[in-house]
């Protein structure tokens, strides 16, 4: 299935309209744009007091750009907003999570009440272990309920954590822990992975090695099995967290405390910690959950099926939804192709109402066929979201026809990292939806398409996108390199976020993404910087240079296609071996992990350059999806691209593992 073309795109001409008992019965009504249009701080303000805070804020913003404060001398704490207020106000019984194992080999059910006094416990243990408010808590897992835990005790005691995405490498978490400064690293011995268990820990305690500064590593028993144990360092979750007492008294912290820094790829080698703090945080992560998925917390079953080491992880799995008092499903595995009906057995049973995922997921479950779904019922469900990269019509359509049986309105939500929260959505009960666009900023953000100078483009036109008002979510700096915070997102445009993104105003003036415009690749709504892996890349031994582009793949939008110049001592016969492509591959995977393994690599003598010594990426990227060539007469040597040309039909593409 190829990628639409942008004029296909703009010519996409179908309407879905919100289905009438939806529209007439949704939390967000029409009348919430002109109330937010009226007055936008005003608008947050009244969001905002839908959490609980120990002490009212006396100044709604201060905006210094690129410098924001939001609910200035508020008080609150995170976990008692996400957790011990709905117990008090007499939800403890109420199902929190809904916990299904990968493969469906375990369940627990976590209500409200029990994650209050997991979270108390867990709080209780990290304190013992020395942590402070202001510390911060590495947290390398996968999806348990601990996990969640974990996340919240760190919230309720004050110290930011950093979670790290478990498919990440040990090279990559050392980075992440040595960057962030952590003291405390949580993990588990292993985790399950399409039905086999996989060693977790090994990859902590090879990170740890370089880490003198980390204090102890508490670890959950999750597969068991023999680990590496080094005394004084390593704990036991069932011996540490489960002795202690499951209560504990949370203190209110500022609102403008970080509370937490998610790592995510730019345009250099080194991952940038996104710092987050809580008040704005929480207002508009539980603000956009309610509106964009109409929540009702008495009847939805809601399930998001990102991965809490993802930015989609901590704001609608975790805070978003715990904040609203929601139920959710919570799956520990993702569909691979011996297990392709497991996604429609949970929706049939649980009776989930409200489903969130990604393109890709959608366009690999398209390819297993539509006929996967008949024997299910789906009927349970009633908004579809959609998240990560630019969704295709066909997929957007697919979805809403196959999954939402043709009832469901399908919200492709545009936000990022930095963002916190969404920011580019259609409202499931009042916008007119149009397959592949995000249509419209949410009430109370104000976006915008510019072109070079930073001029509005007019309806019909494209350009980046940016972001022109502070939002009560946004990122409050990059950890420890506030130069790199203000090259990176308000030096393009002036007092403006650069978002990093290319769009198009259609001509009813609805926004559609259009895919990055700097060097960051997004691979099954991952993102990784392509330089990020040229230098995985050149850490190899035997390579001179490495140019990385992004090609468009059918399943994973983008996908990474590596060129690479030997050393002038590795033989050509050996360099063209799949033995030598496959030991750049690992060197990929070691340094970043398996999801940055390229898909393709071409070993070629020399790269494209103009002139001016600068690799041409566009050329490579056009060799790379088999285009036609444009304009090559910068090019120093243009039998360059011939060779590269020949090489690449000769070699044998990759094996694709994503995730
Ligand atoms: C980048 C942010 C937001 C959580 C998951 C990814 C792309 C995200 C959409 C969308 C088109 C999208 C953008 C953005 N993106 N959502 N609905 N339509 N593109 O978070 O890793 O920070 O990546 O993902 O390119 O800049 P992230």
């Amino acid at each position: 299935m190829p990628e639409p073309t942008l004029d296909a795109l703009l010519h996409e001409s179908r309407r879905f309209d919100p289905p009438a008992e939806l529209a007439a019965n949704a939390n967000a009504q029409p009348s919430l744009y002109d109330e937010a249009a009226r007055d936008r701080v005003a608008f947050w303000e009244r969001q905002a007091q839908w959490l609980r805070w120990d002490t009212k804020w006396d100044t709604a913003l201060e905006w210094e750009a690129p410098y924001a404060k939001w609910f200035v001398g508020g008080r609150l704490n995170a976990a008692v907003n996400a957790v011990d207020r709905h117990v008090e106000a007499g939800f403890g019984d109420k199902v929190a999570f809904h916990w299904v194992a990968d493969g469906d080999t375990d369940r627990r059910t976590i209500t409200y009440a029990d994650l209050q006094r997991e979270v108390a416990k867990t709080a209780n243990a990290l304190t013992e272990l020395g942590v402070q408010a202001g510390d911060r808590v590495a947290i390398y897992m996968p999806m348990i309920p601990e996990t969640i835990a974990t996340v919240l005790a760190c919230a309720r005691i004050g110290a930011p954590h950093n979670v790290v995405f478990c498919g990440f490498s040990s090279d990559a978490l050392k980075g992440r822990i040595l960057d962030a400064d952590a003291r405390v690293v949580v993990t588990t011995d292993g985790q399950y992975r399409r039905g086999a268990p996989t060693p977790v820990k090994p990859a902590v305690d090879d990170a740890v090695a370089d880490c003198p500064d980390v204090r102890h590593v508490l670890v959950v028993r999750r597969t068991g099995g023999d680990v590496q144990w080094t005394e004084g360092r390593d704990v036991w979750w069932h011996d540490v967290v489960d002795k202690q007492p499951d209560t504990h008294e949370a203190q209110a912290f500022d609102a403008e405390q970080p509370l937490f820094m998610m790592y995510t790829s730019g345009t250099t080698a080194k991952p940038k910690g996104i710092l987050h703090t809580t008040g704005g945080y929480l207002t508009q992560v539980a603000a956009t959950h309610r509106y964009v998925f109409d929540l009702k917390p008495d009847t939805d079953v809601y399930w998001c099926a990102a991965d809490i080491g993802w930015i989609t992880g901590h704001s609608y799995i975790v805070y978003g939804p715990l904040c609203n008092g929601a139920t959710s499903l919570l799956y520990e595995g993702t569909p691979h192709p011996g297990d392709q009906d497991r996604w429609w057995k949970l929706v049939e049973e649980f009776k989930v109402t409200i489903l969130y995922t990604a393109p890709t997921t959608i366009r690999t479950l398209m390819k297993w066929g539509h006929e996967l779904l008949a024997p299910y019922d789906l009927s349970s469900l009633r908004v579809l979201g959609s998240v990560g990269e630019p969704i295709n019509p066909e997929a957007w359509v697919w979805y809403r026809t196959y999954v939402g049986g043709g009832r469901t309105p399908v919200v492709d939500t545009w936000w990022q990292t930095e963002t916190g929260a969404i920011m580019i959505t259609p409202l499931p009960g009042v916008t007119s939806t149009k397959p592949g666009a995000a249509m419209t900023p949410f009430p109370g953000i104000s976006a915008d398409v510019v072109d070079n100078d930073g001029k509005p483009v007019p309806d019909g036109g494209g350009g980046f996108l940016v972001l022109t008002e502070p939002w009560p979510s946004m990122l409050r700096g990059i950890w420890g390199d506030d130069e790199r915070y203000r090259e990176t997102y308000w030096s393009r445009f002036d007092k403006t976020y650069f978002a990093g993104d290319g769009a198009k105003k259609d001509d009813d003036g609805d926004i559609w993404l259009l895919g990055r415009v700097d060097d960051v690749m997004n691979i099954s709504g991952h993102r990784i910087s392509t330089t990020e892996v040229e230098h995985a890349l050149v850490g190899h031994p035997a390579v001179a240079e490495a140019a990385v582009v992004g090609a468009t793949d059918p399943t994973t939008g983008q996908a990474i296609v590596a060129f690479v110049t030997p050393r002038g001592n590795v033989a050509e016969d050996e360099s063209k071996g799949e033995a030598f492509v496959q030991s750049l591959r690992d060197q990929v995977a070691k340094e970043i992990g398996p999801i940055a393994k390229p898909r393709q690599i071409l070993v070629t003598p020399e790269l494209p350059k103009t002139r001016s010594g600068k690799i041409m990426r566009r050329l490579l990227r056009d060799i790379a999806e088999n285009r036609e060539l444009g304009d090559v007469t910068t090019l120093l040597d243009p039998t360059v691209t011939d060779m590269i040309r020949t090489n690449l039909s000769e070699s044998a593409g990759g094996d694709g593992d994503g995730t």
